[in-house]
């Protein structure tokens, strides 16, 4: 596979760039009989862009989903489901620059490199940021999957720069809040103060990074495969597929490297009959399967590479060193946009393996 795709049964595609006509993605493999209308979709691609609160790119796309296959009368049909938004809002001036001048921190100089000269680097083009409402997109469709099974999925901002959320947020308080603030905290007093630290970047010419929690509720214990098939590691993938995450750890994750087993192991008991376990540094996977405890992972986002600060950088023409001084519209901090990205990817994967395993039915009635 050329690496626009993912997924073993249900398999998002994705296409089209920044600057190109559209961003999309077809959906194959998702079971018949769904109930999915494009309301549903513009639910989550509304999430991903905090409107009028600029502290994003001011790049306004009106992103519209258009279904263009795949259901009929308001079901999946079963067939490929492919959707599109359109790329309206476009001024790919800024860009003839960075033709020759690779941006530091961006996929310019390796993508010329991959593909000869030949890709389209218009606002990035497969590269930007632009392509995760496709995938958007796709986990819409995985997310009323997963409700069908009594699944959810749910992403905050955990930091941005040095401003860190409370952790101890409920799945109710998340719901309720998270993206009722431009920064998608779901901690009220953090979220103001993580606002007023994008603005200062943005002031300062400069931008931050930060870090996103996700939690998949009500994951029942044993899904996953083993090694190559582990939960944690095809989660990872996925996660790592979303432009600028630099790291994913799940539970205690890094931390654990420096604790001992006894503080770290999460002891088991019994609830109400059942097993469960006391602590989840475990992050909700063990040897790859799920616990049934809350699966939790934290992605780290770097800053945002285009800054409009003078930075150096290579004339790819003459190969001398030369300053390049960046216009263009761009985040100043990726994390806001990201929190409903990194939901999307984590309900993908669920939702594959739901349907690998049989709990999700290729017929939904
Ligand atoms: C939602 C989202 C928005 C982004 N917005 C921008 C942006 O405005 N400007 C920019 O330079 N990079 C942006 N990026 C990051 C680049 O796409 C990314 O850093 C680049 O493709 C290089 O890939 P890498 O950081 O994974 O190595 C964004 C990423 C995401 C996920």
């Amino acid at each position: 596979m050329a690496g626009n795709s993912l997924g073993k049964e249900f398999v998002l595609t994705l296409f089209g760039e920044s600057h190109g006509k559209c961003a999309g993605v077809v959906v194959d493999g998702c079971p018949a009989g769904l109930e999915l209308r494009e309301a549903d979709v513009q639910r989550e691609l509304d999430k991903r862009i905090p409107k009028g609160s600029g502290i994003v790119s001011s790049r306004i796309e009106e992103d519209k989903v258009e279904i263009l296959s795949g259901t009929f009368k308001d079901r999946t049909t079963g067939a490929p489901i492919a959707m599109i938004v359109q790329n309206r809002d476009v001024d790919s001036r800024p860009y003839e620059l960075i033709k020759d001048v690779p941006r530091p921190g961006h996929a310019d100089y390796p993508a010329k490199v991959r593909y000869g000269g030949f890709n389209d680097y218009r606002g990035g083009g497969q590269f930007s940021g632009r392509m995760t409402a496709a995938l958007v997109m796709a986990g819409a469709v995985a997310k009323k999957l997963l409700a069908g099974v009594g699944v959810e999925v749910l992403a905050y901002a955990l930091s941005i720069g040095d401003v860190r959320s409370r952790t101890d947020l409920t799945c109710e308080e998340l719901r309720a809040s998270v993206y009722e603030n431009p920064v998608r905290c779901g901690d009220r007093n953090a979220a103001l103060l993580m606002e007023k630290s994008v603005r200062q970047a943005a002031e300062s010419r400069d931008s931050l990074g930060g870090v996103v929690r996700v939690i998949a509720y009500d994951v029942p214990p044993g899904i996953g495969d083993p090694l190559f098939g582990s939960l944690d590691s095809e989660l990872s993938q996925a996660l790592f597929s979303i432009p600028a995450v630099k790291g994913v750890e799940f539970g205690s994750g890094f931390g654990a490297a420096q604790s001992k087993g006894s503080q770290n192991n999460d002891p088991l008991t019994v609830v109400k009959g059942n097993v469960a376990f006391r602590t989840n540094n475990a992050g909700g996977v063990l040897g790859g399967l799920s616990t049934g405890q809350e699966i939790v992972a934290q992605v780290a986002f770097k800053p945002t590479p285009s800054i409009s600060r003078p930075q150096m950088s290579v004339d790819l023409q003459s190969m001398k060193e030369t300053e390049l001084n960046l216009a263009g519209r761009h985040d100043p901090c990726i994390v806001p946009k990201a929190v409903p990205v990194v939901e999307a990817m984590v309900s993908i994967v669920l939702a594959d393996f739901m349907i690998r395993s049989g709990r999700i039915l290729r017929i939904l009635k």
